[in-house]
């Protein structure tokens, strides 16, 4: 029998994911449909409960309700507890997971696909809003130092602290793993003289054809610019270019690795992305 996935959200049209998972599902042999769901803006527990009810097992969850996804969910992954935000749900009996793949996503996009280690690297997160919190654990999880700067002082400084106590508490019952320390810095000012290796926008100002004010100057040698947006060339990625970074991506591959990872959770099977992101690219 056919197992059933969907991805819910408000608005859904644009969405790329049934594309994403049916490709994967043709690649690796696996018996799933996969379809979009929207959900009115206050019917999201509904619509999963009725998703639910009519066996499905497992959904992608997109804005603005990935919030509401984590509260619903029974039983959390780290990665979700941190982020406090859902994008993948597992149902299964009485209970309903809940993870989020989108830092893990990030970071395979960054260092499989762009070939680029993290592990040692300078990382200047911009933003801290839900999209920066989403990825924040999976960075440092890396091995990269990370900095978080953002417009609103207060809310890179709780993200920061956020990840500082999740950390601690983790590296008291797993202390062989190290973590660099998450710093912010309070306001973008702070940022003149510093280079990073890896800057990532993960502000939502490109929606409104804006950038965050990052200094000139502000790229090492070999830096890579990366915007979590996809599908427009932002004001931050034309910055990047004027500005030398020696790479420059926008957020498809991490679209397409986040999905994988969703992907890997539901089925036990990780599809190869690179054929996926090459038709995506072309279309
Ligand atoms: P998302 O879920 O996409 O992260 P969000 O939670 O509303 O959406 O957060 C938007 C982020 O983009 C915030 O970090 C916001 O900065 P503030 O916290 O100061 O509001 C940032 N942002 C949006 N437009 C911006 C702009 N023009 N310049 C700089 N930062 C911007």
């Amino acid at each position: 029998m056919t197992d059933k996935y969907a991805v819910i959200g408000n608005p859904i049209a644009h969405s790329k994911s049934p594309l994403i998972h049916t490709l994967f599902a043709e690649q690796t042999g696996q018996d799933i449909s996969y379809e979009k769901v929207e959900a009115p803006l206050d019917g999201f527990a509904a619509t999963v409960e009725r998703l639910r009810a009519e066996g499905y097992k497992g959904c992608n969850v997109t804005v603005p309700f990935k919030f509401e996804a984590f509260k619903l969910a029974t039983k959390h992954s780290e990665r979700a507890e941190l982020a406090e935000a859902v994008n993948t749900l597992m149902m299964g009996g009485k209970t309903i997971e809940g993870d989020n793949t989108d830092g893990a996503g990030l970071v395979r996009d960054i260092e499989h696909n762009l070939g680029i280690p993290l592990q040692g690297k300078h990382i200047l997160l911009v933003g801290a809003g839900g999209a920066a919190w989403g990825v924040a654990l999976p960075i440092l999880e890396s091995g990269a130092k990370l900095i978080v700067v953002n417009r609103t002082t207060d809310k890179a400084l709780n993200l920061a602290n956020a990840l500082n106590i999740f950390l601690k508490r983790k590296l008291v019952v797993a202390h062989e793993l190290e973590y660099g320390i998450p710093d912010f810095v309070p306001n973008f000012a702070a940022l003149a003289n510093k280079q990073f290796d890896v800057v990532i926008n993960a502000t939502s100002s490109g929606l409104s054809g804006e950038m965050p004010p990052l200094p000139p100057g502000i790229f090492a040698p070999g830096a890579l610019a990366y915007d979590m947006m996809y599908g427009r060339d932002t004001p931050f990625l034309q910055f990047a270019r004027s500005q030398g970074a020696a790479i420059v991506a926008d957020g498809l591959g991490m679209l397409v690795e986040q999905a994988a990872e969703s992907f890997f959770k539901w089925r036990g099977v990780r599809p190869d992305t690179r054929p996926v992101l090459e038709k995506l690219r072309q279309s």
